[in-house]
């Protein structure tokens, strides 16, 4: 295989930090499959970003007291460290405070200008006379027209998922507490979305065939009972990107976050091929058609990802381009956009407000990452809600992770290590039996199987067929029982070990897109010169807004999802344990945590 994948994850708002829903949620899934497809030897691009703006960082300033400016770092330099911890493999994590992002948003928006899909319109906005501002999008919330939901926000519904109309909003009140409110005209300009939902009907119908059923069918299900609306796309605040058009930015007028950090997908790549210093480079995965582009998001962000910025690429056509780089070239489409439920929480919604979470960078202090992707990743939301448990993570942490896959290579490799004085046992390949040879073509099978189920983006079940194997593998052990069979023949035990260790080393690429920390450690053990990943770092970007920090990663090249070669008489290494065993007092002692 030789494809281009871009792995584009949703942009997580600086107004709260990362917590366990988050990262299963998009973050973990795209790392999985960005890793997958680094080992099959695809070209792949992560990317993803701090949207920056918009009102709900503004809010969370207000809250704070402090600079938006201030805030939104605080955040975006968290949300790294989270990455960091948890492997979460972006070669680019940037902001969409940046030149590049500003440059790029607003070719866009001429784009689909030139292109005659933009108007201007007036149009009723909540505003308040104490506060002298209109109050847009989540500064006002009150009850949902469409199912009732009283703490709507003044553009979307987190109960029922539709993006609202503010004025329409039932009992509008001001978050900030900004007095009475009351409507009054503003013009804005519109990105008219009816024009474009034949074609946006035609792209989805196209995807469909490879597409989750919960995703396609929410998104088409929306167009054929309410069509594609015109939908504004800038807004009365002074904190984002400015409106190119004379006067707009003058008028306290800015774009809207929803138009353009979905364009981020876009500018991230561009920012990583300046930093990279192949300015082009970029395109390999955006004028390339045959490029694969995924969208790893959560379902509350449907809409944006499979009707409105197809809509944006569509609409800007070659015009993006031409304005942009001065040739006329279309962009290339999204291919995929597996959109996951929700995480909840013992059961409840996860919230920040009553601490009803697991936090990303808290968890860490007492977890390994590896053991937190591994539940994250067999409990993910895909086709519907999923709760954290503890009892369930200490339990699967141990009965799976530990007893299953971590004794298995611990055990075996612990073995060798001692009897074969640090080596492979040295057995000649050909004399081996039907029952190695049979359990080596099985493991072998599992490249396909779980490969399979990777490239469609079915995790919990790639990552079960796996455990499978491993399974498998201990099977094998307790039927030919190396441990007794030394004692008699310790050639033939060799043959056992010999088997046993090519399989883990095996599994170990399979395991590897989901616990990436310990597959290292274990590859390490095997003694390998080239290392099975590479390396997360950060640097810092100056421009002419200042500077941010974006996190990198630094890939290494080549084919790795194949079946071991190991080597008969390989030196090891000194192994030692993958996993911990966890405390059943843990699960008491995190449910205390909670709500405090
Ligand atoms: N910030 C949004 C959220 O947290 C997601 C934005 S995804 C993007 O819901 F692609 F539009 F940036
Ligand atoms: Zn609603």
């Amino acid at each position: 295989m030789n494809e281009n994948i871009l792995i584009a994850i949703a942009w997580p708002y600086s107004n709260a930090e990362i917590h366990v829903g988050n990262i299963t949620g998009s973050h973990l899934p795209g790392d999985i499959v960005a890793r997958y497809h680094r080992l099959q030897g695809n070209k792949v691009l992560v990317v993803s970003g701090t949207d920056s703006h918009g009102t709900p960082v503004v809010i969370a300033a207000d809250k704070e007291g402090k600079p938006v400016e201030e805030v939104y770092k605080k955040y975006h330099d968290s949300f790294i460290e989270v990455f960091k911890g948890y492997g979460i493999t972006y070669d680019m994590f940037t902001t969409t405070h940046s030149e590049n992002h500003f440059k790029v948003s607003q070719a866009m928006f001429l784009a689909l200008q030139k292109n005659g899909f933009l108007f201007k319109q007036f149009s009723k906005q909540w505003y308040s006379p104490s506060a002298d501002k209109f109050l847009p999008d989540r500064y006002v919330e009150g009850t949902c027209y469409i199912c009732g939901f009283e703490g709507a926000r003044s553009d979307q519904c987190d109960n029922c998922g539709n993006v609202l109309e503010p004025e329409k909003l039932i009992n509008p009140r001001a978050k900030t507490g900004d007095g009475a409110l009351e409507l009054r005209d503003t013009e804005h300009f519109y990105l008219d979305l009816s024009k474009l939902e034949p074609d946006v009907k035609n792209f989805l119908q196209e995807r469909a065939p490879h597409m989750r059923d919960t995703v396609i069918g929410e998104s088409l299900r929306k167009i054929e009972s309410e069509g594609l609306k015109a939908r504004s796309i800038t807004r009365d605040l002074d904190w984002g990107i400015p409106v190119p058009v004379e006067g707009w930015t003058e008028a306290g007028k800015r774009i809207y976050v929803w138009f353009e950090a979905v364009i981020g997908y876009l500018s991230a790549p561009i920012e990583w091929s300046q930093v990279s210093g192949s300015k082009d480079a970029w395109r390999d995965w955006w004028t390339n058609p045959e490029a694969k582009q995924f969208h790893f998001i959560g379902k509350d962000n449907i809409f944006f990802h499979t009707s409105q910025w197809p809509a944006e690429l569509m609409g800007a056509g070659s015009a993006f381009m031409e304005i942009f780089a001065g040739e006329e070239v279309p962009l290339t489409l999204p291919y995929d956009v597996p959109a996951n439920q929700f995480m909840n929480l013992e059961g409840k919604k996860i919230s920040g407000s009553g601490n009803w979470g697991v936090w990303g960078l808290d968890a860490l202090t007492r977890f390994d990452p590896d053991a937190l992707r591994y539940y994250l990743t067999v409990n993910m939301p895909e086709a519907k809600d999923s709760d954290w448990d503890w009892a369930e993570f200490v339990a699967r942490n141990n009965n799976e992770l530990v007893a299953t896959w971590g004794n298995l290579a611990n055990r075996v490799l612990a073995f060798c290590y001692k009897n074969w004085d640090g080596h492979v046992p040295d057995v000649d390949v050909k004399t081996l039996r039907d029952s190695d040879l049979s359990l080596l073509a099985t493991i072998e099978n599992g490249f396909n199987t779980v490969g399979a189920e990777l490239e469609a983006v079915r995790l919990r079940s790639a990552l079960g067929e796996a455990m499978k194997l491993a399974t498998v593998v201990n099977q094998y052990l307790d039927v030919n029982a190396p441990w007794s069979a030394i004692k008699v023949d310790k050639a033939e035990a060799g043959k056992t070990i010999y088997t046993a260790l090519k399989a883990i080393d095996s599994l170990k690429i399979m395991f590897a897109p989901f616990l990436p920390f310990t597959c290292a450690k274990l590859h390490g053990f095997f003694n390998y010169e080239t290392p099975l990943f590479g390396e997360q770092y950060t640097e810092t970007v100056k421009d002419s807004l200042g500077e941010h920090t974006v996190l990198r990663y630094k890939p290494i090249e080549g084919l790795q999802w194949k079946p071991s070669e190991l080597q008969p008489g390989k030196k090891l290494n000194q192994p030692g344990p993958l996993f911990k065993k966890l405390e059943e007092s843990v699960i008491e002692e995190e449910r205390e945590r909670l709500g405090k």
